[in-house]
């Protein structure tokens, strides 16, 4: 009889394709065999886990997480380290995450970025990772160094904002970021928003000394971000249908517009966050200074608009359900969302407030409680997807045996915690808060499994994988819906000749 290093006997295995009770047996680090349920219970195993009742899954992989990124907006700097970001992360169920490797405006190279990052993450993680390059400056050295970007350094996406001073980028800037992209077929990912229009909407607030956090919102009009939103489909468009992800979508203009290109055959994917499914433009407006921790951009919404997010989770509008973790500390003065607040301004000013929430931990439970996806949905969306739009699909974000990782995340039987609220001191991140503080949930994973290593074990001491032990994983090309085998090599004009 074989013998194995792990088994999960009796639990439910989804996977984005199938729901259906069966047993695991994990050799090393990989999944080597699917068996009827039960089978694999008295098979030779150094160890046996019986997740009876309870859900087996691909372990989640969270492609948009900001870690110990240097201070690009000028104020507050980021609550987590790659240490407890990942940390964090495991104790969530991921078993993946995607950083950003940030390039500042002021520095000509992305791979120098490139080197900073993983100086700062190598050896510090819990769970395996990767990174996106971060274009603030797309210097003729930084669109040079693509190429080698997707070929040797395993980096096959970036990201380009619209928005923010320190990392706005011009319509023919991003143009330029585009084209390179496309020769390279790396994956651009868009942050949204007309940074132009916001910035003039701030001036304006303040003029009318409305500074508190709920005028973030009012600044961040839906409408800016929808407008983005077609423009930059319009610019992919423009150069013959080159990929594009829209990131951190927010609201349902913007989601029916890239419905529309979807439905057109463009290559178009997007993103929702948990912030905006769970919180709501009300909650910047707690008392005193309390908004801030739900400060992000875009800002959560209206709860008519989470209705729609969810629609487009489950219509796949939505490729992706990404957290976004982008922590800052709440009551810290130095680094924190209270950088933002001044005895002139006892409740801070809006557009001083770092932007960006903790959410990598809270991210599974939080929609699985909810109850709105499928499981199989659930699966595409928080792994499987992810996988594949990042090129890291079969090895991560499936269970083929023989094919991919044993990385598993084991949810309790239905029922066996009862409901409890969530608190911050359950998490494990270094943020001081989370907006979720109070919320009813009924489930956690209650084991984590990365490349065959248990490595959160709620009922068995938590956190009990090593920091270190997540690899860096270099990614192929996307694969999502055969994106580059299907764009088109015919644009309006000789995109080579450009
Ligand atoms: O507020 C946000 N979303 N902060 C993180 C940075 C970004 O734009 O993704
Ligand atoms: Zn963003």
């Amino acid at each position: 009889m074989d013998s194995y290093d792990l088994v999960i006997a009796n639990g439910v295995c989804v996977t984005a394709a199938d729901v259906a009770p069966c047993d695991v047996a994990v050799k090393g680090e990989k999944i080597v065999l699917l068996a009827p349920s039960g089978s694999l219970a008295g098979a030779a195993t150094k160890r046996l886990i019986d997740a009876e009742g309870g859900y087996v899954m691909p372990g989640g992989i969270d492609c948009h997480v900001h870690l110990e990124e240097p201070s690009l907006f000028g104020q507050g700097s980021s609550a987590d380290s790659f240490e407890s970001g990942t940390r964090s992360a495991v104790a969530g169920g991921n078993t993946t995450v995607v950083a950003f490797a940030p390039q500042q405006k002021h520095l000509d190279s992305v791979l120098a970025a490139l080197a900073d990052a993983h100086a700062l993450a190598r050896g510090n993680c819990y769970c395996d990772y990767g990174f996106h390059t971060l274009v603030a400056n797309p210097s003729p050295t930084a669109l040079s160094e693509f190429p080698r970007l997707a070929g040797g350094e395993g980096v096959t996406s970036l990201k380009v904002y619209m928005t923010y001073a320190a990392l706005q980028l011009r319509d023919d800037e991003i143009l330029s970021v585009l084209l390179a992209a496309r020769r390279s077929r790396l994956l651009t990912m868009i942050h949204a928003e007309n940074g132009d229009a916001l910035a003039w909407l701030t001036d304006r607030l303040e003029a009318a000394h409305l500074f508190a956090p709920r005028y973030h919102a009012h600044a961040h009009a839906p409408a800016l971000e929808s407008e983005a939103t077609h423009r930059a489909i319009a610019l992919s468009a423009l150069l013959a249908g080159t990929p594009i992800l829209l990131v951190h979508v927010s609201e349902p203009a913007a989601a029916r517009r890239i419905r529309e290109a979807q439905a057109a055959g463009q290559p178009v994917f997007a993103e929702t966050c948990p912030q905006y499914l769970f919180l709501t433009r009300d909650d910047l407006d707690r008392p005193g200074f309390e908004g801030a921790k739900c400060v992000c951009a875009p800002p959560p919404r209206t709860r008519a608009d989470q209705a729609a997010l969810w629609r487009g989770l489950r219509d796949g509008t939505f490729a992706v359900l990404s957290s976004d973790h982008c922590a800052f500390r709440y009551d810290d003065a130095a680094a924190g969302k209270k950088t933002s607040v001044s005895p002139a301004h006892p409740v801070g000013r809006f557009r001083h407030i770092p932007n960006g929430l903790p959410g990598v931990e809270t991210r599974l439970p939080l929609a699985f409680a909810a109850r709105k996806l499928p499981p199989t949905r659930f699966v595409e969306v928080s792994s499987t997807n992810a996988a594949k739009l990042y090129g890291l699909y079969p090895r991560k974000g499936s269970m083929i045996p023989g094919v991919s990782d044993a990385d598993l995340v084991v949810w309790y039987p239905a029922g066996a915690l009862g409901e409890f609220a969530l608190t911050n001191d359950m998490l494990h991140h270094d943020a001081d808060y989370t907006p979720y503080e109070g919320r009813t949930l009924d489930n956690w994973p209650r084991y984590t499994i990365l490349r065959g290593q248990v490595v959160w074990d709620r009922d068995g001491g938590g956190i009990v994988g090593e920091k270190g032990f997540g690899k860096f994983l270099k990614r192929e090309r996307s694969s999502l819906h055969g994106i580059w085998e299907t764009v088109e090599e015919e644009g309006p004009f000789d995109l080579e000749a450009l």
